[in-house]
């Protein structure tokens, strides 16, 4: 057991408690951002006098040091100490003797690890970003190159009118679009540097946190020093958006799993993102489609278990936040690991454009546009939403289609059709007529494309990063 603290104690810590208390095991993953917290407070405190110039060399090249070895895996992170901070302190002690115990001055580990952890989902916020921005871009070549792939578009799940699959693709680059933009909003706030808090009071010691804070590469300083050692909130948001891309995720998951399936085929999932049984020897199972809609589960409980750790924690710092660590880097894990390969397996995928096309008119889409027909020859709407349920009656007895009915037919149900009637159902017409902005109508969606291609091109993270 190597512990930072013991003065005041007259035993040893009982082992259970050790373990149990202790963090290292998981707070190892933000070892390098320890070290770079660690190298701009020796900076800052040599800048302010308070360490000589030799003292912060020293401990400036012990820390890369370590930094290097446990890289090349010359120096293992044992679990032998309490944390990642004693770790740190305690290996360069060792390797630079009297300086190492100097770096601690004006500085407490609730400000430290506050510091770690938000250095830490920095990195990981614009990490996620990417994954992001990835998918955004396969959604948009998608999305202009399936401008006349006609599909039905459904409302309670039941066929409603017929879109474009470019159209419908569209929808998830809008969540995804909003999702990235969260990300960015989160990252503005979270800005900011909570070291030189101390424990909760701040120090006596003539810091310069606003250098601290530049050298890091934040906004500024934090400016409560209690509320910067008691601050999780930007984890709270972090896995408030990080869930959200997860319901949008597992929300595309389940419409992949429907339209790959025998009833659909509107698509099949490549081979090699598709998994078989083991007895079952026709299946093709689409595991990742499933695997991403359940892992949501696994994300929605990380927000919900640090929403609730917090929320009766007095200030400042308490040792309830240390639970912050192992769900938000898990639900980071999972949600970068999610978009890759949800990436991946849309990239792969087939679309089967006749299936889709054979749906949409089959399921009376067009039921709208031939009652809209009406309303062009004068008939008022809500007598020609009659008629057209009459003609769909007829249809479904029929088994047939609106747009396979003869002329004849048509005038036995309203003598106000006429030869015209076949190009206003035609899905073509249906979908090309719908040209407001938003709507899936060929130009209506090419304005969009460029919108969305401008988004892209001015993405925050080249302005950021
Ligand atoms: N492992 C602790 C955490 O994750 C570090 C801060 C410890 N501070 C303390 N006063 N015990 O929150």
């Amino acid at each position: 057991m190597a512990q930072l603290w013991g003065g005041r104690f007259t035993k040893e810590t009982d082992k259970l408690v050790y373990q149990f208390n202790a963090s290292i095991s998981f707070d190892r993953k933000f070892f390098e951002e320890d070290i770079e917290g660690s190298i701009a407070h020796a900076v800052m405190l040599e800048k302010q006098g308070i360490l000589t110039q030799d003292e912060k060399n020293r401990i400036v090249k012990g820390l890369t040091g370590i930094r290097e070895d446990v890289k090349s895996g010359a120096l293992e992170i044992t679990e032998e100490y309490e944390d990642i901070h004693s770790f740190v302190e305690a290996c360069l002690t060792e390797r630079i003797g009297e300086a190492g115990k100097k770096l601690h001055t004006g500085r407490s580990r609730n400000d430290q690890v506050a510091l770690d952890m938000k250095l830490y989902t920095r990195a990981e916020v614009v990490h996620v970003a990417e994954g992001l921005e990835g998918l955004l871009h396969t959604l948009l070549s998608l999305m202009e190159g399936n401008l006349d792939t006609y599909m039905p578009g459904f409302t309670h799940l039941q066929k409603a009118q017929p879109v474009t699959l470019g159209h419908h693709l569209g929808a998830y680059f809008e969540m995804f679009k909003r999702d990235s933009l969260r990300l960015k909003d989160i990252y503005v706030r979270m800005n900011y540097c909570p070291l030189g808090s101390g424990a909760l009071a701040g120090t006596t010691y003539p810091l310069d946190r606003t250098y601290t804070a530049s050298l890091l590469g934040f906004e500024g300083p934090t400016l409560n020093s209690m509320d910067s050692v008691a601050d999780r909130d930007y984890i709270i948001e972090f896995l408030a958006a990080l869930a959200t891309v997860m319901m949008h995720l597992s929300r595309f998951c389940e419409e992949i799993i429907l339209w790959n399936s025998n009833e659909y085929r509107f698509v099949e999932i490549d081979d090699a993102y598709a998994t078989g049984s083991s007895i079952m020897p026709q299946k093709k199972n689409p595991d990742i489609a499933e695997l991403v809609r359940g892992k949501t589960g696994r994300v929605y409980g990380a927000l919900v278990s640090i929403l609730t750790t917090m929320k009766g924690i007095p200030l400042a710092y308490n040792k309830d936040m240390q639970e912050d660590k192992e769900l938000t880097f898990d639900a980071i894990d999972t949600v970068k690991g999610c978009l890759a390969l949800f990436d991946g397996m849309l990239r792969t995928m087939k679309f089967h454009k006749e299936a889709m096309a054979e749906s949409a008119k089959n399921g009376f889409t067009n039921a709208t546009d031939a009652a809209d027909y009406l309303v062009g020859k004068g008939v008022p709407f809500r007598d020609a939403h009659g008629i057209i349920g009459r003609l769909v009656l007829y249809c479904i007895e029929k088994g047939t289609s609106i747009d396979a009915l003869s002329l004849e037919e048509f005038k036995e149900i309203s003598p106000v059709f006429e030869e015209d009637i076949y190009q206003a159902v035609s899905l073509k017409t249906c979908v090309e007529k719908r040209l407001t902005i938003g709507a899936p109508g060929p130009e209506a969606m090419k304005e969009v494309i460029r919108r969305n291609q401008d988004f892209l091109k001015h993405s925050w993270l080249c302005e950021k990063i």
